[in-house]
């Protein structure tokens, strides 16, 4: 079975074709930028709505497959942006009545574990999933990927992101600011507020005392950048350690964007080290915003027989809103 995914629920735009397998013919990706300032939705959509022909008929060549191949098309559902999550459920369905086959929607954040899963062969872990919007300690329990902690305000990326915008270093800042980190050691951290409740945490004051601090000129950005790592990811791999010991997990696994951060794997693993359970991460390309993951779990959707998630296709509608814990796991 070949399978085409679509990827638009936010910055980036990707298409990928898997088979049955696993095996990845291609997963290609264009993430609209912007020099300053956030995403703006509707523009983030209208380079969606460039880019979608070219980014198919490129990954038809790559995987040397043609459209009348494709036996299968996922797309991602939700969460997300709207106008974007639009771009993408419209393309599917175009291409669904060019070559008149099946569309099934899925959940963009059980689609980070699943892939993850599928890279790595964690068999029942419990997942950091650390992107842009979303910062989630998720495992599975009774039926469903249930959300064991969260951010209580915005994603690690954003925050991360926010503060790298505002001493201008545009977007996304995550990579820019782990250089700078590298750059400082021990001796030039300073003291930022530690905010974690159970298995929640929030990032609003931090990202306040952080401009403050840079705003008063007295502060390195470099030392800056260091102690923004050295408090915001021991906090995540607390709450996901609070996670493991409660659910009795063995198995650790990095997603989302934020996880290519080499400080935080390294993190991870020390942690799962000391607790004698085994860390797993992904690939960079598996771990960003991607149209493989997209793909990989519309399959394990449709190949669940007993009860497939497939909708109608006049049905079938893009869910900005979704939860990790609406959708019910029939796959595993
Ligand atoms: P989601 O929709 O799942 O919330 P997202 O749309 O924000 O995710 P991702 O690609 O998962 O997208 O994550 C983007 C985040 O990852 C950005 O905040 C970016 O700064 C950060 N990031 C990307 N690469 C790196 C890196 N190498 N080191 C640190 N952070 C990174
Ligand atoms: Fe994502």
């Amino acid at each position: 079975m070949i399978i085409l995914g679509i990827e638009s629920t936010a910055h980036t735009f990707g298409i990928a074709i898997l088979d049955e397998k696993g095996k990845v013919y291609c997963n290609i990706k264009d993430t609209y930028t912007t020099e300053k300032g956030g995403i703006i939705p509707l523009e983030a959509a209208k380079h969606h709505e460039r880019l979608k022909y070219e980014m198919l008929e490129e990954a038809l060549k790559v995987s040397e497959l043609e459209l009348k191949n494709i036996d299968l098309i996922s797309v991602s559902q939700g969460p997300g942006l709207a106008p974007c999550l639009l771009q993408g459920m419209h393309f599917a369905k175009e291409i669904s009545k060019k070559t008149n086959k099946e569309i099934v929607g899925v959940n963009h954040c059980i689609a980070h574990l699943e892939i993850g899963k599928l890279k790595t062969k964690a068999k029942d872990p419990v997942l950091l999933y650390c992107s842009g919007a979303n910062t989630q300690i998720i495992a599975y329990a009774a039926g469903k990927y249930r959300i064991f902690g969260e951010t209580l305000d915005m994603g690690i990326g954003n925050f991360i992101d926010s503060f790298a915008r505002h001493v201008g270093l545009g977007f996304p800042g995550g990579p820019k600011i782990a250089e700078l980190a590298r750059k400082a050691s021990e001796k030039d951290f300073v003291e930022l507020p530690y905010s974690i409740k159970g298995m929640d945490v929030s990032f609003s004051g931090i990202l306040t005392n952080l401009r403050q601090k840079f705003d008063s000129g007295k502060y390195k950005l470099e030392s800056l950048s260091y102690s923004l790592q050295e408090t915001a990811f021991p906090m995540l791999i607390e709450a996901a350690e609070r996670a493991m010991a409660h659910l009795r997990k063995k198995e650790l696994l990095l997603g989302g964007g934020v996880a290519c951060n080499t400080r935080l794997q390294e993190m991870a693993k020390i942690m799962c080290k000391e607790r004698g359970a085994k860390d797993f991460c992904p690939e960079a390309q598996f771990l960003v915003d991607n149209a493989a993951m997209i793909a990989w779990q519309g399959f394990l959707q449709k190949k669940d027989a007993v009860k497939p998630h497939t909708e109608e296709f006049s049905k079938l509608d893009i869910k900005p809103y979704q939860r990790t814990d609406d959708v019910e796991v029939t796959w595993k």
